[in-house]
């Protein structure tokens, strides 16, 4: 009798477990419900106060080599926040500063930078029709034809040169800064112009 009690305790507390969202899921079903996503996008401006310092107030960074995250899909940017979280993405700071972060708090910051938009930059003209070129045969099948990305396909669009040349440099020299077996693919071929051609192309479109 006390057994099969034990055992049925067992079998409650494994289904509560299992009904439990994932991050991700949990993402989605906030997405689905217009009242629901009003209070995530005000908690998460809440949340994200200590982050505008870099970030800057609405996810507009002011420095160049601290990404924008305005505009950002909300799935990736929790993927990110995941990925730092586990050690998978490297940044000491960012590392330590997601760790204080409980699981609702990175749906609603994904939903807050995700229902903020980013302007354009300006890109130096004589390098965008390279950048194009290059963008529309290496990168378009994952990032979209206007880099606006898609679920864990980050949006390119509007971020800043110095932190895309960085970034994209880190993933073609595998220094295990940025690690994804896709994007070392893509970026093998590329040289260091090429990259500041593409970045100049990104940065301007809207
Ligand atoms: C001291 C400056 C600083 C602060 C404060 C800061 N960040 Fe960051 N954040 C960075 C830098 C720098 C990077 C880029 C790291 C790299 O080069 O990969 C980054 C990257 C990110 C990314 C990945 C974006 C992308 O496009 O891949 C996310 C998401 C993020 N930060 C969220 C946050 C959140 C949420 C907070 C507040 C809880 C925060 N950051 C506070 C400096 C900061
Ligand atoms: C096969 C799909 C695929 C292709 C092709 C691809 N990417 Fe990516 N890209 C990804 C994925 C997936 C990520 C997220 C990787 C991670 O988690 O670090 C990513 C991330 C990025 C990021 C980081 C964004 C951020 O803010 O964190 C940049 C920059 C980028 N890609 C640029 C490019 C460029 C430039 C090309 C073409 C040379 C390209 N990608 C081609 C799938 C792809």
């Amino acid at each position: 009798m006390r057994g099969s009690l034990v055992l049925a305790g067992l079998f409650v507390s494994a289904s509560v477990f299992a009904q439990t969202p994932s991050p991700q899921e949990r993402l989605k079903e906030i997405s689905a419900d217009p009242v629901a996503l009003r209070a995530a996008v005000d908690a998460g401006k809440r949340v994200t106060f200590f982050c505008a310092n870099c970030h800057g107030d609405d996810g507009i960074s002011k420095t160049p080599d601290v990404p924008n995250l305005a505009g950002q899909n909300p799935a990736y940017l929790l993927e990110q926040i995941r990925k730092f979280g586990a050690g998978e993405r490297k940044d000491p700071f960012m590392q330590g500063l997601i760790k204080v972060l409980k699981d609702e708090e990175r749906v609603q910051v994904a939903h807050y930078y995700a229902s903020k938009t980013v302007p354009p930059s300006k890109g130096n003209p004589a390098l965008i029709p390279h950048g194009k070129e290059l963008f529309t045969k290496l990168c378009v099948r994952c990032h979209g034809e206007n880099a606006r990305g898609g679920d864990l396909y980050a949006r390119l669009a509007g971020q800043k040169v110095p932190y895309l040349q960085v970034t994209i440099q880190r993933y073609r020299d595998g220094t295990g800064i940025r690690n994804n077996q896709l994007m070392a693919i893509a970026t093998a071929p590329l040289k260091n112009d090429d990259i500041t051609a593409i970045a100049n192309y990104l940065t301007q479109l809207p």
